[in-house]
């Protein structure tokens, strides 16, 4: 998949679910743009549905629409959570040893490579920290991925793609202020690296989802993300997947929110997580349109 979006200049969309209503609301959307997509659980994902319902939620609706779907493990923290999903059926790891030293997250990532591969399992692996909570692991301060480093990580540890740390951040945290992203260093990471590139933290968050967020009063913290201009960017320099989570939820609350404010006596909890659907698939056709993954299915 990663591959194809490289070749073809676009990039891959990357959305995380832990549930069935996320996982249907990325699937209608993707559909509808004909693109394809990689679902991602995170440790807590997993942890919240349970390993097996959720690879079956993920199998069930993905082999209901003809679009290519992989489902990719994010951020694990260590292997054995990697053996576990390859043996419930992920078709795609990640790797997250970018907390250690850098000759630790060569030996880390270099046995989950080994792994992987014996079995036709591609790798994504991270250099460079981000700002923000990586699943588990809190960083207070970002280390931007040398590019020298970057390519002697890609040679080391034989892994398919490499996530890169330029100046964006996971969660809520990159609101603060508007996020500007070090092109020179994704183009000097370009020019030494040949595997894909991954931006993560690279939620956007449409003008209306904001409007609806600040109308009817839902957690937002004043998000806005990663300006769309700043991701469509990114993609022409070489990024070949984008991550985003932040954006699904804050876009699921919003929904809700507003049906909650205007249907005060509706208590079928399908009705409001319908809506909040509704808002998810917005998010997801936007960001597909950004990406340039339409119609690449
Ligand atoms: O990058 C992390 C993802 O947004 C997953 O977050 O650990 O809360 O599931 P989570
Ligand atoms: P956001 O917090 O910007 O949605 O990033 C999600 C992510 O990088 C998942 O790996
Ligand atoms: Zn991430």
């Amino acid at each position: 998949m990663l591959l194809n979006a490289q070749a073809k200049g676009y990039a891959v969309p990357h959305f995380n679910t832990s549930d069935l209503e996320i996982t249907r609301a990325i699937l209608v959307g993707c559909s509808k743009m004909k693109s394809p997509v990689m679902i991602a659980t995170s440790k807590g994902a997993i942890e919240y549905a349970g390993i097996k319902p959720l690879y079956q939620i993920v199998k069930t609706l993905a082999n209901s629409y003809k679009i290519p779907v992989a489902l990719h493990l994010d951020h694990s923290p260590d292997y054995e959570l990697v053996k576990k999903c390859v043996k419930n059926g992920w078709t795609s790891i990640m790797i997250d040893a970018s907390r250690y030293s850098y000759l630790k997250n060569v030996r880390e990532t270099k046995k989950v490579v080994q792994y992987c591969h014996k079995k036709q399992i591609p790798v994504e692996a991270e250099l460079g920290r981000l700002h923000g909570k990586e699943g588990w692991v809190k960083t207070k301060n970002s280390i931007f991925t040398d590019p020298e480093k970057a390519a002697d990580f890609v040679e080391k540890t034989g892994c398919d793609s490499l996530a890169v740390s330029i100046g964006t951040s996971h969660g809520a945290y990159k609101f603060d202020g508007r996020p500007k992203l070090d092109f020179k260093r994704l183009k000097q990471i370009r020019e030494k690296v040949s595997v894909p590139l991954v931006l993560h933290g690279a939620s956007s968050i449409p003008k209306e989802i904001v409007s609806k967020a600040e109308k009817y009063g839902a957690r937002f913290f004043g998000a806005r993300g990663v300006p769309s201009r700043q991701i469509g960017k990114a993609v022409k320099l070489g990024i070949c997947k984008a991550n985003s989570d932040t954006d699904l939820r804050i876009a699921f609350e919003a929904y809700m929110h507003e049906f909650l404010h205007h249907n005060p006596r509706v208590f079928d909890y399908r009705k409001i997580f319908s809506y909040g659907m509704e808002g998810v698939t917005k998010v997801v056709v936007d960001r597909i349109k950004v990406l340039g993954s339409d119609r690449r299915a």
